[in-house]
């Protein structure tokens, strides 16, 4: 018997998989344009920054940036919020953020606090999933340098009133951070109308690139000293590192292979928006949780409305440890789930599951109906069996 193809519903993690006609072009100019990029007078080194250049002003657009943010690369989102977290911060100053984390923000904020630099405190979310932007602004003191907070959740799926938070920092005069790992690409992101001063992204998830590349977007007014320092291609005789953006915050070559697979990707974003894909997501989302709402023994966690939600679901099956049943559904069924802590374990915490966590089912652009329905059926033999 033929294997059943694999359905693959963990696109929080990664999205699986990616259009391989944009990692062939990828490829194809790197095979041509591969000298480093701001490292040489010649001609091809001239055209790989150009390249990179050219790709730095679409993000910032896809960002909602102004022309003249800076926009420096890195390796992934957790790259990113490092740089952010520990570059905007100083000795005595107190951070605000939320229970939504994940660790690449929790685990910097935890390191700085364990090595007396800074405090912090975290707001709680509702039972929808949603962080109140009044409690945010309780929280704020005299100290505050910075909030921080993951747009959209990747244990809830919940999209958090940023505009809103963000007025309340700009009355404050204090910056605000925002983690869009799991927004960008699915739901528009307007880091300038929202006043957010600063944002970090991945680039293989949503934005269907590939891993290893990821960056920033940061307000040029706004104070940030570098924590990695190196070659840059400029300023050499320099014995400190260089101030300008966006080298200042780019030490060493850059991946060039990953931000032309990037670029490749923001052009297939642009072609599937056309075909309205983030609705078609949105309403096979509504089909999970409909689907998975009529089996008795499944716990939804903040589904009651997918209003600022991206698609994405989590749940338990009573008397099922996740794993367990994550387990069934790759063995039996072939359908890749994420479950446990999400490396957000302060979400399960609040939500009573920080033993096992949950089953999280993440769509993405190649997802189709037939994957929902075997998902449903998978679930209701699960909860059958419980
Ligand atoms: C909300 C959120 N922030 C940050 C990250 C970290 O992304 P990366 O592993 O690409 O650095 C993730 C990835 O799971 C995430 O879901």
């Amino acid at each position: 018997m033929e294997p059943s193809p694999l359905i693959y519903m963990d696109n929080a993690a990664t999205s699986y998989p990616k259009p391989a006609d944009c990692l062939n072009r990828a490829l194809l100019r790197y095979l041509k344009l591969g000298a480093s990029p701001g490292r040489g007078g010649y001609d091809l080194a001239q055209e790989a920054e150009e390249a990179v250049s050219e790709i730095r002003n679409r993000l910032r657009h896809f960002f909602g940036a102004a022309p003249d943010w800076p926009l420096c690369f890195a390796a992934n989102a957790t790259d990113a919020l490092n740089t952010l977290i520990q570059g905007m911060t100083e000795p005595g100053d107190h951070v605000v953020s939320t229970r939504l984390e994940h660790n690449s923000v929790l685990r910097p904020l935890n390191h700085l606090r364990e090595n007396g630099r800074i405090t912090f405190d975290l707001a709680r979310f509702d039972t929808d999933g949603f962080v109140d932007p009044s409690e945010i602004r309780a929280l704020i003191q005299s100290k505050t340098r910075l909030v921080i907070l993951n747009h959209a959740s990747n244990v809830l799926g919940t999209v958090q009133p940023v505009a809103a938070i963000g007025r309340i920092c700009r009355d404050a005069g204090i910056s605000l951070v925002i983690d869009v790992s799991q927004s960008a690409g699915v739901i528009p992101v307007a880091m300038k109308d929202w006043g957010v001063s600063a944002l970090a992204f991945t680039g293989h998830k949503s934005l269907m690139g590939p891993s290893g590349i990821g960056g920033l977007v940061i307000r040029p007014d706004i104070a940030i000293r570098p924590i990695r320092f190196g070659g840059t291609g400029i300023d050499s005789a320099n014995p400190f590192h260089t101030k300008e953006f966006p080298y200042r915050l780019e030490a060493g070559t850059l991946n060039l292979l990953g931000i032309l697979g990037l670029g490749e990707s923001l052009s297939f974003l642009e072609e599937q928006e056309a075909g309205g894909f983030r609705a078609l997501e949105m309403a096979l989302t509504r089909q999970l949780i409909d689907g998975f709402s009529e089996i008795d023994g499944v716990t939804l966690y903040a589904a009651r409305s997918l209003e600022n939600h991206i698609p994405l679901l989590s749940c338990n099956v009573n008397g099922i440890a996740a794993s367990d049943a994550a387990a069934v559904l790759d063995g039996d069924f072939n359908i890749a789930v994420r479950a446990g802590l999400h490396c957000a374990p302060l979400v399960h915490e609040s939500l009573g599951t920080a033993s096992g966590g949950a089953i999280r089912f993440s769509l993405g652009v190649f997802n189709q109906l037939s994957d929902i329905e075997a998902a449903v059926h998978a679930m209701s033999i699960i909860a059958g069996s419980a």
